[in-house]
């Protein structure tokens, strides 16, 4: 079977149209997300709180999830195994977790602690009785959790090379910078617009001011893209130490991506978070969320009116979503300049990737 997506970006046509209006291809892009890791929040998201439900993530995994933090933090199924209720439905400061249906609690470690009315059960509690641990990874304070994720995350490393210097772990969440969107658009057509920085000029009038377009970048990395805005003359920049390998440069804002639907963007301000979150074939939600590192740099260069920008960018995905509906459409081509990273998005959605080494094995040993 030839490849979906030509590796030549020069001889590859664009992703088949169907990819964004089909129930089944919906479906078979969903099916690779497990394969991932996904973010679930940022430690500031805590506050005096210890368990935080993670909604988003039922929408990518199929997996109702709640992290809670003791001495460790812990990414458990927020789901009850008496008979399925959900557990935890909003943020909480607990000692222990209490199922609201019958009254089942947990351990913020999972593990059952008390049931009533069950005296005389046989083999119980078991194992089985414990709320499911799914795996975690933390980086700079970014919480990372997953299904059956990669044990190697070779994207850490790429984080941590670019941007090990930025105080990220002390940036503290900003509850007003905070969006939940829902648009007329395949999840795919969001990212795929976000991959670019080729329609700036014609759709972000104030960013294409504000960013020096011609120096604009974009490198690929096993499973995401960074894009490297640069500013424009006298705009806002980063302070880089000498340690960053862009040091010398000036970086208005780094734009990480990570497959399939994790937007990191960070700013001389902070931290600004975008999860895609598929809802159906023509409908994704976008969920918006702010950290905040140095209040003195809000409000000014690429980083300061996301609002403005978001609005931009739904309306040409919401319109480009009807394009790829008509029948008239099914492929376009790229450009090898400016749309390296769809080419390597599209390139990831349609691989038949094998990954060998799971942690689901580890996690069903124990
Ligand atoms: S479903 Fe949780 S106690 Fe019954
Ligand atoms: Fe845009």
């Amino acid at each position: 079977m030839p490849d979906v997506i030509d590796p030549d970006i020069r001889r590859a046509r664009t992703l088949p149209s169907d990819y964004y209006t089909s129930e089944e291809r919906l479906k078979e892009s969903l099916a690779k997300f497990p394969d991932y890791w996904h973010f679930a929040a940022h430690r500031s998201q805590f506050g005096s709180s210890n368990v935080i439900p993670i909604p988003h993530l039922e929408g990518m995994l199929g997996e109702p999830m709640v992290l809670t933090c003791e001495e460790d933090i812990k990414c458990l199924s927020n789901v009850c195994t008496h008979r399925g209720m959900i557990v935890a439905d909003s943020q909480c400061d607990v000692k222990s977790l209490r199922c609201p249906y019958h009254g089942r609690t947990f351990g913020l470690d999972g593990c059952f602690r008390s049931m009533p009315e069950f005296g005389g059960v046989e083999n119980f509690p078991s194992k089985s009785d414990d709320l499911f641990q799914f795996p975690t990874l933390e980086w700079n304070g970014i919480i990372f959790c997953g299904k059956v994720p990669p044990e190697f995350s070779s994207f850490i490393d790429e984080l941590e090379n670019r941007l090990g210097w930025m105080p990220i772990s002390s940036f503290e969440h900003d509850q007003s910078r905070f969006r939940d969107y829902e648009i007329r658009a395949n999840w795919a057509l969001y990212v795929d617009n976000y991959l670019e920085g080729f329609h700036i000029p014609f759709v972000h009038e104030g960013l294409h001011g504000v960013l020096d377009y011609d120096n604009y970048r974009t490198e690929t990395f096993e499973g995401g893209v960074l894009q490297i805005g640069m500013a424009s003359e006298g705009e806002q920049t980063f302070e880089l130490p000498e340690t960053s390998p862009d040091f010398g440069s000036n970086v208005a804002a780094y734009y990480y991506w990570l497959f399939p639907g994790l937007m990191l963007n960070f700013y001389p301000w902070g931290l600004s978070v975008n999860l895609v979150v598929p809802v159906s074939p023509e409908r994704t939600r976008i969920i918006y969320h702010g950290f905040v590192g140095d209040d003195s740099m809000l409000g000014k260069g690429a980083g300061a009116d996301l609002d403005k920008v978001e609005e931009e960018d739904q309306q040409i995905v919401e319109a480009t979503q009807r394009g790829v509906s008509s029948d008239s459409y099914d492929r376009g081509r790229y450009s090898p300049k400016r749309e390296v990273g769809i080419h390597h998005f599209h390139r990831i959605l349609t691989s038949e990737r094998e990954i060998d080494n799971h942690l689901w094995s580890q996690m069903g040993d124990d």
